[in-house]
């Protein structure tokens, strides 16, 4: 009896045993796509979920904004894997600290918030290259984000790894991730379903039993959209909502509607406005699709930070993006609930499920200000040239074998008793021209610069070209962007009226990797025994100093005296500063600064006016110092149209959306020019968001090349609203004319080469009714410039 008792004791705790196992056991769950609604667990589920990127966001600080997140009343976070912080080089590893994508889960799921993964391998999200890692390029040939084995191998590498550190956090094994994005937005780069398909067919492997989704614009999802993928679209603020969901609701009457990408605000770039979003048009937007069940992710919800040489750069043309990933969000850069995040939690308030509550703001963390200090030690970089590499022809930055930074290529000259022409093709990005080391002048890739006029010179003499290469482009089909030079140097001479080329051979190239060992490497010297120049400008080199601090909080750090280049504290990367603006200063967390002595080390490519830096409370994110106009027409031009015939006249419909009209026979010329007569609103003024011209096979021209003739008026006065915008592959930014300025308005594109077109597409706002569309227009094509 005793011993039945006992083995029934020993039945009775297996149990139990066994029971607080399965208790402690977190719960799965299951996560579809149901009819007309996203399910949890066979429950209607409405995602409202905050964008966040850890890589932005200092470490110590994640779960602060997570938190920040959770009390506006969301309950999920969406979030990228950014390959290239991850695998710096083929094989090599860090999950670690800020890399660390499991901990940062974790975190959400600690504070009840489900996951979105966005794994790439491509990500756009105006980070460096688009998350694909540099050294890809090392293999010249490779087709990125295409079926090309070289690409698809190491993508299948880097997903396993990400699957190693998150594949048993998804929700089936009760993690927090519900779904997971195949690619991004490949409808705006090509239409390649085989190529789709092969990612989608990796992740499936790798993640079973997760809902997998693709993400793009309404106008272009069927181009890539694969029939087993959940669709979801992409549109900011202000988007006629309706009208964005119309063609999915078409096609697949019964899907779950979501927002993937819901823009906040929007980025800025070097040299242009800094941008912003009105809150109430955020709102209205989100009150709507709550109201109808729509699910959505609030892009972004706090943008963060491009630390170190992280931020990208647009295209067409080429446009850097500046450090601050601020996006006018809800949640400042530093983690600051803005007015718009207070309004947005009003408004969210009334979505919340029954019974619950919206959590706590937590608290704000602290700021404080650093008195001026000046840095005062430099590292002179002509001084301090490390070993070349010796070359006959030109090499690029990743032909050297270096990601990051800059280089120095140097070469003898030939005698040349006459002023000559250099051209430089093409600087990546920005290249200083120096003559036995005396400055000649710059070519800023920005504007398209790649020839300057160079004095006679003797034989023998130093030509000295210094490439700083910034965000390698992050978006559309200039992603395979090499830095340095990318091809050749050359000399143009006239001689009897003949130009004269000759190509510049035998160089040292001296590289200068953005590395914080490189910098203390270096040998500094007082900064006393280097006087400014003539400019006023102090050498061009590493500056390095020191501040003390009591209470480390997060800080602003002022550079509005410096010129261009890049910021260390402490051996953490900051980020790139430039003097053009708009943002002048550099967000600079109290959890990475100490009590007491900290470093700081300054590489300005241009030399400091004053080696000066000071901790601000506030940050100054907008404050444009550029010398050059941001419009398309010379004081005093006006476009002169007579003598040419229009190729087209006509009317465009009053709706959002695409709209194609065919010229009815083709057309050749170079510069185009479309003069809107009036506007469907009645108004004075005109906008575009894009605009393409069809060949004779009916494919779009590559815009790669297009630049803006003219463009009689543009709103650039606080706003982006430059002609280039028609043509920037962004469909929620415009060409618009300012207001009080009369129609006709005409806007004239160089085409780059003589093209033939046979048809012209046209899309107007997308906000409800296409503010400022366009009704009558006439379109113009001729070989030789417009007269202006
Ligand atoms: C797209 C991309 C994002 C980001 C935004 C603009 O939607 O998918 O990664 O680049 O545009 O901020």
């Amino acid at each position: 009896m005793r011993l039945i008792n006992l083995a029934l004791t020993a039945a009775l705790s297996l149990t139990a045993l066994t029971a607080a196992a399965t208790d402690s056991q977190p719960r799965k769950d299951t996560f579809t796509a149901g009819s007309g609604t996203f399910l949890l667990n066979d429950e209607p589920f409405v995602v409202k979920a905050a964008e966040l990127h850890y890589p932005r966001i200092p470490r110590p600080y994640w779960e602060h904004r997570i938190k920040m997140c959770k009390a506006l009343g969301m309950n999920t976070v969406c979030l990228y894997v950014f390959w290239n912080t991850h695998e710096s080089e083929p094989g090599v590893f860090d999950f670690e600290g800020q890399n660390d994508l499991a901990e940062f889960i974790r975190l959400c799921q600690k504070n009840d918030m489900k996951v979105i993964l966005r794994p790439g391998p491509y990500v756009c999200a105006e980070w460096e290259m688009g998350g694909l890692p540099w050294w890809l390029l090392k293999d010249k040939d490779i087709a990125l984000r295409e079926n090309d084995p070289r690409f698809l191998d190491r993508v299948k590498i880097f997903e396993e790894a990400v699957a190693g550190q998150v594949g048993d956090l998804t929700a089936d094994k009760g993690g927090p991730i519900i779904m997971i994005q195949v690619e991004n937005e490949y409808g705006s780069y090509g239409e390649d379903k085989t190529y789709v398909a092969n990612i989608r067919d990796m992740l499936r492997e790798l993640y079973p039993d997760v809902t997998l989704f693709q993400c793009d614009w309404s106008s272009n999802f069927t181009l890539n959209g694969l029939d087993d993928l959940v669709w979801t679209m992409n549109f900011g603020t202000g988007a006629n909502i309706d009208e964005q969901f119309r063609h999915l609701r078409e096609l697949r009457p019964d899907s779950p509607l979501m927002c993937s990408e819901f823009w906040s605000g929007w980025f800025d770039k070097w040299g242009a406005n800094h941008e912003t979003r009105p809150a109430d048009e955020m709102i209205e937007g989100i009150d709507e699709m709550l109201s109808k069940d729509i699910s959505f992710s609030l892009y972004m919800t706090h943008g963060g930070t491009n630390w170190g040489h992280w931020a990208g750069a647009n295209s067409p043309g080429f446009a850097p993006d500046v450090t601050s990933y601020d996006y006018d969000a809800p949640i400042s850069e530093s983690g600051q609930a803005t007015p718009k995040y207070h309004a947005l939690r009003r408004a969210l308030a009334k979505y919340m499920p029954k019974g619950q509550k919206q959590a706590k703001v937590p608290a704000a963390i602290p700021t404080t200000t650093i008195r001026p200090f000046t840095l005062t030690e430099v590292a002179p970089i002509f001084a301090n040239l490390p070993e070349p590499v010796k070359s006959a022809d030109i090499l690029t930055m990743e032909e050297l074998n270096q990601g990051f930074g800059s280089l120095l290529y140097r070469t003898t000259l030939p005698a040349i008793d006459e002023s000559s022409l250099l051209t430089v093709d093409e600087p990546h990005d920005y290249a200083q021209i120096f003559i036995n080391g005396q400055y000649i002048g710059t070519l800023d890739r920005r504007n398209g610069d790649r020839q300057i006029r160079i004095p006679a010179v003797n034989r023998g003499d130093t030509l000295d070209i210094l490439v700083e290469a910034m965000g390698r482009i992050n978006f559309g089909r200039a992603i395979k962007d090499f830095k340095g030079i990318t091809d050749r140097v050359e000399l143009t001479i006239d001689r009897d009226g003949r130009p004269f080329t000759c190509d510049l051979k035998g160089w040292q190239i001296y590289p200068l990797p953005d590395l914080y060992e490189f910098y203390t490497s270096l040998t500094y010297q007082p900064l006393a025994d280097n006087p400014a120049d003539t400019t006023g400008r102090s050498p061009r080199g590493v500056y390095r100093g020191t501040f003390t601090i009591d209470r480390p909080a997060d800080t602003f750090l002022d550079f509005g005296t410096w010129g261009k280049g890049l910021v260390y504290v402490n051996g953490h990367p900051m980020g790139r500063i430039w003097e053009i603006g708009p943002q002048q200063t550099l967000y600079m967390p109290g959890c990475w600064l100490k009590k007491g002595q900290n470093e700081i080390l300054v590489f300005d490519i241009l030399g400091p006016h004053d080696p000066l830096v000071q901790g601000r409370k506030t940050p100054e994110l907008d404050k444009l110092l550029v010398a050059r106009p941001l419009t398309h027409r010379e004081e005093g031009d006006t476009l002169d149209l007579t003598g040419l015939a229009p190729i087209l006249e006509g009317t465009f419909a009053p709706s959002n959306g695409w709209q194609e009209i065919e010229l009815g026979q083709p057309f050749t010329g170079r510069y185009l020019a479309l003069e809107a007569l009036n506007a469907h609103d009645g108004g004075d003024r005109a906008a575009i968001s894009e605009f393409y011209l069809l060949d004779q096979n009916g494919q779009r021209l590559s815009r790669e090349p297009w630049t803006i003739y003219y463009a009689d008026s543009e709103e650039v006065d606080r706003k982006n609203c430059s002609g280039d915008k028609i043509f920037d592959l962004q469909e929620s930014t415009y060409w618009r004319t300012v207001k009080g300025n009369p129609f006709p308005h005409t806007i004239v594109i160089d085409l780059g080469a003589t093209r033939t077109i046979t048809a012209i597409q046209y899309l107007p706002r997308m906000e409800a009714e296409a503010p400022q569309s366009i009704r009558d227009f006439r379109v113009y094509l001729s070989d030789e410039p417009i007269k202006k």
